[in-house]
């Protein structure tokens, strides 16, 4: 029994294996390795595939879930979280938290005698990240010399990017506006595993030759203070950086996306957007994500 916290967490055996799991569920059946279990689900933020992909994966895993949403339950506001965890660890045999700060998230796994799941927090989104991996293993086959570029702002989904990007070793090159930046801590843990990993203010110049390019709202969830969005329109990804891209790349956006904001209506209804095979490929991803949670 483990937690499902962050991907640099995990060994790249374990995310490899993660990987394989969820396609190997994709094609086949699964083992319904989850009757008589109890999911609780803690969402505080809004969510469209995230708790529909886990609900529907715990279903189809023979187990039950029950949502509390952000009218019923803001961590620490009307009890601690560590009675919060202490109570719900002897109704439910796991736990899926989506909340704004990652400490909180910390804080209940650290007292939690069942196992916690990320379902994103302000600082990481790991679950989205196994099922783009996922994507990119059905689309482009391999890890392996492969050239991922990150457009936009500097976010929770690219937080796991670059952590993955560190435990499976291809290259990554993420182009944002001057005045933000990825966490240092984590650019400098991911640096010592994988030294092909670089930020630009020049889109053009990451576009080149991608195989992946990735983009993202340029405002995320409960964001108070959005940085100015005119910063972030020279790396809107539009037909110009797919043109300078590999020309069998991908496009990936984890949704919900604002059409002709961080992305072209073109690019986002073009050939080469995988988007919607991404937010199918979270239901396969959660499944084997409560797998290695049960089973470790
Ligand atoms: N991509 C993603 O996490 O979607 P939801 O916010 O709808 O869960």
């Amino acid at each position: 029994m483990t937690n499902f916290i962050d991907l640099k967490d995990l060994t790249k055996d374990q995310l490899i294996d993660l990987i394989s799991l969820s396609l190997q569920w994709k094609k086949n059946t699964c083992d319904k390795f989850m009757i008589d279990k109890n999911v609780v689900l803690i969402f505080e933020k809004p969510s469209l595939r995230t708790r529909i992909s886990f609900e529907v994966g715990i279903n189809q895993l023979g187990g039950k879930s029950h949502l509390l949403n952000e009218k019923e339950m803001q961590l620490g506001e009307r009890e601690t979280v560590e009675d919060t965890a202490r109570v719900l660890e002897r109704y439910a045999d796991m736990v899926i938290i989506r909340c704004f700060g990652h400490n909180q998230l910390i804080k209940y796994a650290n007292i939690s005698n069942v196992p916690v799941i990320n379902a994103l927090t302000d600082y990481s989104h790991p679950c989205q990240v196994v099922a783009d991996l996922i994507t990119i293993k059905e689309h482009l086959k391999d890890f392996e010399n492969l050239k991922v570029s990150w457009f936009g702002d500097c976010n929770n989904v690219l937080q796991s990017w670059i952590e993955a990007s560190g435990l499976l070793n291809f290259e990554l090159n993420i182009a944002c506006p001057e005045g933000i930046k990825p966490n240092k801590e984590i650019i400098s843990w991911a640096l010592k595993r994988n030294n092909n990993i670089s930020i630009t203010h020049n889109p053009h110049k990451a576009a080149e030759g991608a195989h992946c390019i990735i983009t993202d709202t340029w405002r995320s969830m409960g964001d108070q203070n959005p940085f100015p969005e005119h910063k972030f329109m020279p790396f809107q990804v539009n037909k110009k950086i797919m043109e300078l891209a590999n020309k069998n790349a991908i496009f990936m956006h984890c949704l919900p996306a604002y059409r002709n904001k961080e992305v072209s209506s073109e690019v986002l209804e073009g050939s080469q957007s995988v988007i919607f095979d991404e937010a199918e490929n979270r239901l396969h991803a959660q499944k084997a994500i409560m797998h290695f949670c049960i089973h470790k």
